[in-house]
């Protein structure tokens, strides 16, 4: 009987083992891992050859960039080798038996990728002297395919996987990636389109959603089903599910619009599963969610509690609140020179000699009555607090025009973005012409810059413009070289608030010597000293010589410093998560600018895109920005405001760290893969924290009082949705969703 019982667990025991490796040679024949990487700094087209003996090279790891493993700053060339064997099992277990995929994950930026030599597949090429930015390829996952008959395939034998790598600007190398070679599939040739922004809440409180299947295969139609699923962001539990069949013919695609339910704090999960091979795709979309609570309707003064002017210089000053309208403004204390416009809360006139002026402003309606004090400093130093406004390049790149900006303009009053502080609207590059004359003048885009001001400052607002200390603009329009003054005399005729000075081509007339970088900003500041305007001086040199350090110097109001912002994680991530080095710089009158807001609809030309940022992402967008004393320059078209960015551009609480009159820059207290967290002092002595998720999964983040540097019992206060969270001694935990933010103010 014993013996009997162990012949059948042994049995049992056997045909297990053997399950189970079959499982695994099945798993085995299906994806080969590319392993042990190998990495050396330069440029050396022998590298990609099989032959070529890299014994001596150092062991690399291909999911973090090339900075994090001891080759800092290696701004150029780096090659990456693997071994690995193809197993032609590969074939076997495929549907379609024609190409092998290579995939090698993320590299920053460009890529040419060689298989025993030959190259498979580049991704914005690589560029050298003449690097131009290669599109954000540095974002992009690769994937290469070579056909199964392709000689390059040494077929159950070593393989030479060889990627050279330029990185032109930032971190560099391969990113993000587990490589892997596998079987190109059905479902490789079906992708999936969904748009963030085409969620349309209904009456109801239910939302629809559409989603778009595409069928790439020339050769065969492809069916499957469509899983549609909402999921919880905290529990990634199933709230509610659906199943579409899905059928398309080569080529065609397959629409639908889905009506789920509102469920808060979730998102949604597309999958197709292809059905001859049962392979998937996914793709996951947040739900966006409306934090901010809407503006009483009792009065409430809003925005900077401080303003600079120089002596004699034109004033303008709108009183940004809400409230129901019609509202009541007073102002007592102004100083001589300045009226007040009761009904719209518009302040001008010049203030004839330097001073302090404390000023309370009131604000009535039928409802009641807000006061607030408000200082005036008239002196040499103006931007006391970041700039608040729009820009045009995010939105409409060059194809800027007149009516673009006054549409912005018209929407920046009716969407009420103006009663939060809203001021700035920036021309960007794209409205020069010539210098005739002496004088700059404006393309057909522009005929009256004079009377587009005037229109501008008649809402309250205030215009900005752009230009380059070269001769020619990024844009290659017109630059100032050699006509500062006469361009800064223009600008102050028209009636300009806001220069933004943009490098680009000073570098082909740009000196040797070490004053090269200052120099041009130092001959437009003295062209701006001159001019009976004031005119908030914006550097825009992407950070060199690290500019924190010295725009001060040239009088910069503002400086950049980084590259260009694009509206993916990877760059919002990259620029905003690195600015604790220019922390200490940050003071009023001069403000770290990390770029402009990549939030709403975007796209730099004439057609736009719903930006490509999660709601969370967004939502660590704007608070980190508010953080680091950024300027907040809305970089979509304000006439195509939907309801989330709006409510997300209008929390006064999450605009008052941005703007408390301290103007400290945040510095980062936790630094780990999944999260950071960010604290700044402000003026009441109480601070704000910024708790960032940087994982892929929603997380519970605790951080103590010795890394916030706090003692005691303190309130935290949830600043996006305006609400006590309660008294906490030691230690704060927050469930914070994947990229998303608490942030929260601390007393
Ligand atoms: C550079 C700047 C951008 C924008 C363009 C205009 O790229 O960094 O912000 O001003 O030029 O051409």
């Amino acid at each position: 009987m014993r013996k009997t019982n162990q012949t059948i667990m042994k049995k049992i025991y056997t045909i297990l083992i053997i399950l189970t490796l079959s499982v695994l040679s099945i798993k085995a024949q299906d994806v080969q891992p590319i392993n042990n990487w190998k990495f050396h700094v330069g440029d050396d087209m022998q590298w990609k050859t099989p032959a070529f003996n890299d014994n001596a090279w150092q062991q690399i790891r291909v999911d973090i960039p090339w900075d994090d493993q001891g080759y800092k700053k290696n701004e150029g060339y780096g090659w990456y080798r693997a071994k690995v064997v193809i197993p032609s099992s590969l074939k076997n277990k495929a549907y379609l038996k024609d190409s092998i995929k290579i995939y090698i994950g993320k590299v920053d930026e460009c890529d040419q990728t060689y298989l025993n030599g030959k190259l498979i597949g580049q991704n914005a090429g690589i560029v050298t002297a003449n690097f131009e930015d290669p599109n954000y390829a540095w974002t992009y996952e690769r994937c290469y395919c070579v056909a199964v008959n392709d000689p390059a395939i040494n077929w159950d034998k070593e393989n030479v996987i060889a990627i050279r790598v330029y990185n032109g600007y930032g971190i560099g190398g391969m990113y993000q990636a587990k490589p892997e070679i596998s079987m190109r599939e059905l479902i490789d040739y079906v992708k999936i389109y969904t748009d963030e922004t085409s969620f349309k809440q209904k009456e109801n409180n239910s939302y629809a959603n559409s989603v778009e299947i595409v069928n790439k295969y020339a050769a065969s139609k492809i069916t499957g089903k469509l899983l549609v699923q909402v999921k919880s962001n905290e529990k990634q539990k199933v709230l509610w599910e659906k199943q579409l069949d899905v059928t398309m013919l080569p080529l065609e695609h397959y629409k639908a619009t889905i009506d789920f339910p509102n469920v808060e704090n979730s998102y949604i999960v597309y999958t197709f599963t292809e059905s001859i091979t049962k392979k998937t795709i996914k793709t996951l979309l947040e739900i966006p969610y409306i934090l901010t609570p809407k503006a009483a309707k009792t009065p409430r003064i809003n925005g900077a509690k401080v303003f600079g002017v120089r002596p004699n210089h034109p004033f303008l000053y709108i009183i940004a609140a809400t409230g129901e309208r019609p509202l009541t403004y007073a102002a007592e204390g102004l100083p001589k020179g300045l009226t007040l416009d009761k009904t719209t809360g518009m302040i001008s006139g010049s203030i004839p000699a330097k001073g302090t002026f404390k000023i309370k402003l009131s604000v009535e309606n039928s409802l009641g009555k807000n006061t607030r004090d408000f200082k005036i400093e008239c002196g040499d130093l103006i931007c006391l607090t970041p700039p608040l406004g729009w820009n045009s390049w995010n939105c409409w790149g060059l194809s800027v025009s007149t009516d673009k900006v006054k549409a912005s303009a018209d929407a920046m009053v009716s969407s009420g973005l103006i009663n939060h502080g809203w001021t700035y609207m920036n021309i960007d590059d794209g409205w020069e012409l010539v210098h005739k004359d002496d004088s700059i003048t404006c393309n057909e885009k522009f005929p009256n810059m004079k009377s587009l001001a005037d229109y501008v400052h008649s809402k309250g607002l205030k215009l900005g413009i752009y230009s380059s200390p070269g001769p020619k603009t990024c844009g290659g329009y017109e630059g100032s070289f050699n006509y500062e003054q006469a361009d800064a005399n223009n600008y102050a005729a028209w009636g300009i608030d806001y220069l933004k000075y943009d490098w680009c081509s000073y570098e082909t007339v740009a000196c040797n010597d070490t004053d090269r970088l200052f120099k041009p900003y130092r001959k437009m500041q003295t062209a701006l000293s001159k001019v009976n305007r004031d005119i908030v001086y914006s550097l825009c040199q992407y950070g060199m010589g690290d500019v924190w350090k010295w725009g001060a110097t040239v009088n910069g109001n503002t400086w950049r410093t980084t590259g260009d912002i694009t509206d993916t994680w990877g760059s919002l991530s990259e620029i905003g998560f690195n600015q604790d080095k220019c922390a200490p710089y940050s003071q009023p009158g001069h403000w770290n600018d990390p770029d402009m807001l990549v939030v709403g609809k975007v796209g730099w030309g004439p057609s736009l895109h719903n930006t490509h940022l999660t709601p969370s992402e967004q939502y660590t967008h704007i608070s980190l920005w508010a953080l680091l004393s950024a300027p907040l320059l809305i970089g979509c078209d304000l006439s195509q405001l939907d309801d989330f960015t709006l409510n997300l551009l209008t929390n006064d609480e999450v605009i008052d760290i941005d703007q408390d009159p301290l103007g400290k820059g945040a510095t980062r207290v936790v630094k780990n893969t999944d999260y950071q967290v960010w604290v700044k002092q402000l003026e009441d002595g109480s601070i704000a924290v910024g708790i960032f998720n940087l994982s892929n999964d929603v997380k519970k983040i605790t951080v103590n009082w010795n890394e916030l540097n706090i003692k005691g019992t303190k309130t935290f206060r949830d600043v996006w949705r305006q609400k006590d969270l309660g008294k906490y001694k030691d230690l704060f935990t927050a469930t914070v969703s994947s990229h998303g933010v608490m942030l929260a103010r601390v007393y």
